[in-house]
C-alpha cells in the first residue's frame, strides 16, 4: 500500500512536492479499515467517504500528518480544515474532555446552542466553529483560535473513527479549488498517484459540503457556508435567527470562502433570461478563441418559462444538454450537481452554460446557488436571477 512508484525504475521524481505512489481503492470492509488505520496511525493520509463529499483525512492531532494534507491538495496554508469526530462526541463536554474545544472560552449560552445543535443534527452535514482546544495543533485551523468540528453521517467513516485514538482533519478530497468529489472514482481522478488509499463508501448521499456555522458567546449562529443542512432547520432547533454571514472581505472569520472555488477546468457561465446578444458577449469573454463556442447546457430550473436560453443556439454550438429537475428542497440537484459539472468538465467543450434555479432561499438551494456562483468564471452572474442568494 505504501509502495512508491519508481520513475522508469531508477529515480523517484517529486511532482508538485509529493512523491508519486500507487493509489489503492478498497470498498469498505474490515480489511480496508485495518489498512486505513495503519496508514493514519503512521501519519499518512487516506481519502474517506462522508455523506456530503469525500474527504482527505489525517490525524488531526499530528501536525506533520496535517501538513501532508495541505501538500497533497496544494492547499494554501490560510485555509483551515474541519475536524471529524466519532459517535460519543456529540456534546461540548465530550469535545472538551478530548481537548478539542477550549473550556475557558465557552460561555453558557454558547454551550447551550452548540449542545442543542449537536443533539439534533449530529451525525450529519453540520460543522460548528468553536474555540480550539489544546489537543488541536494550530496548523489545523490555520492559526485561528477557533476550529470547525463535525460528526459525519457515513457508516464507514464512523466505524473508522471508532477504531482510531484521534479525530480526523479532513478537507474535501480534491486538488485545491477544484470540484469536490462525490464518488471514489472522482477522488482517483483528483488525487490518484498522490495518496496511498481511497476507501470506497459509494456515492455521497448529500452531494454538497456541510453547512458551517460559528457559535458566538451569546449562543447566536453566524452562517459561514451554506451547505447540506438548511439554515432554517438550525434556527428552529435553537429558536433564534442566525446573524448574517461575514462580508466576503472578512477573511479571518470565513477563510477559504473566497470567490473562486469548486471551479471546473472549462469556463462556466451562469445564464437565465438574458438575450442572445448578452449571452454572446458573455461567452465571447470567456472563450476568446472560439467565434462559435461549443457549449454544454446544464438546466437546474424546472420552471417551464426559462427558455430564452434556447436562444443559445443562435450564438453557440449546443453540443449537449442535461436537465436536473427538482421541484422540492433542492436535495436532488445537490446530490447530482458536482457529478454533472465533472461530466461536462471531462469533455472538450469550450464552455458550460448553467441555467440556475429560481432564487429559492430555503432547503439546499442556498448551498447550490453558492457553489454555482463560485464555480462560475470570474463569478459571472447573468440574468435577473442571481445565483448567489
Ligand atoms: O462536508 C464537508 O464539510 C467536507 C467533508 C469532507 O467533511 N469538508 C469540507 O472541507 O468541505 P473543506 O476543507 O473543503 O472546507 C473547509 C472550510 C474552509 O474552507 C473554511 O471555510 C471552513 O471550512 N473552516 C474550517 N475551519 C474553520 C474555522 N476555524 N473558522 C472558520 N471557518 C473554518
Ligand atoms: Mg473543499
Amino acid at each position: 500500500m505504501r509502495e512508491r512508484v519508481r520513475d522508469r525504475g531508477e529515480r523517484t521524481k517529486v511532482v508538485d512536492g509529493v512523491l508519486p505512489m500507487r493509489t489503492e481503492c478498497l470498498p469498505w470492509s474490515p480489511a480496508a479499515r485495518i489498512g486505513a488505520c495503519d496508514l493514519l496511525v503512521a501519519g499518512d493520509v487516506v481519502a474517506v467517504p462522508t455523506e456530503t463529499v469525500y474527504g482527505l483525512a489525517a490525524d488531526a492531532t499530528n501536525p506533520v500528518a496535517v501538513a501532508r494534507i495541505y501538500a497533497v491538495k496544494g492547499r494554501p496554508a490560510d485555509n483551515p480544515l474541519i475536524v471529524h469526530v466519532g459517535r460519543p462526541m456529540a456534546s461540548v463536554a465530550a469535545l472538551e474532555a478530548e481537548g478539542l474545544v477550549l473550556t475557558r472560552a465557552v460561555s453558557t449560552a454558547m454551550r447551550a446552542s452548540a449542545d442543542a445543535l449537536m443533539a439534533a443534527w449530529w451525525p450529519g452535514p453540520l460543522t460548528l466553529v468553536l474555540p480550539r482546544g489544546p489537543r488541536v495543533p494550530p496548523i489545523v485551523s490555520s492559526g485561528l483560535h477557533a476550529i470547525g468540528i463535525r460528526m459525519p453521517a457515513h457508516p464507514a467513516l464512523l466505524d473508522l473513527l471508532a477504531h482510531l485514538p484521534f479525530p480526523l482533519a479532513a478537507p474535501s478530497a480534491n486538488r485545491s479549488n477544484r470540484i469536490s468529489p462525490t464518488s471514489s472514482a472522482d477522488v482517483l481522478d483528483e488525487l490518484g498517484g498522490r495518496i496511498p488509499l481511497v476507501i470506497d463508501g459509494g456515492r455521497c448521499t448529500v452531494g454538497v459540503e456541510s453547512t458551517i456555522v460559528r457559535v458566538d458567546k451569546a449562543g447566536q449562529l453566524q452562517l459561514l457556508r451554506p451547505g447540506g443542512l438548511p439554515l432554517e432547520d438550525l434556527e428552529t432547533t435553537i429558536a433564534r435567527r442566525a446573524r448574517p454571514g461575514p462580508p466576503a472581505s472578512a477573511r479571518a472569520l470565513a477563510p477559504g470562502m473566497g470567490p473562486t472555488h469548486y471551479a471546473p477546468r472549462i469556463p462556466l457561465v451562469l445564464a437565465s433570461r438574458e438575450d442572445a446578444a448578452t449571452l454572446r458577449a458573455r461567452l465571447g469573454a470567456v472563450c476568446r478563441h472560439a467565434t462559435r463556442p461549443r457549449v454544454g447546457l446544464l438546466i437546474l430550473d424546472d420552471d417551464a418559462t426559462v427558455p430564452r436560453t434556447w436562444e443559445l443556439e443562435d450564438v453557440a454550438d449546443l453540443v449537449t444538454c442535461l436537465a436536473l429537475a427538482d421541484p422540492g428542497d433542492g436535495s436532488r440537484v445537490a446530490r447530482l450537481l458536482f457529478g454533472a459539472l465533472r461530466m461536462f468538465d471531462a469533455t472538450t467543450l469550450d464552455a458550460i452554460v448553467v441555467v440556475p434555479p429560481l432564487a429559492r432561499r430555503t432547503g439546499l438551494w442556498p448551498a447550490i446557488a453558492d457553489r454555482l456562483h463560485r464555480a462560475s468564471t470570474r463569478g459571472d452572474v447573468v440574468g435577473d436571477r442571481a445565483a448567489s442568494d
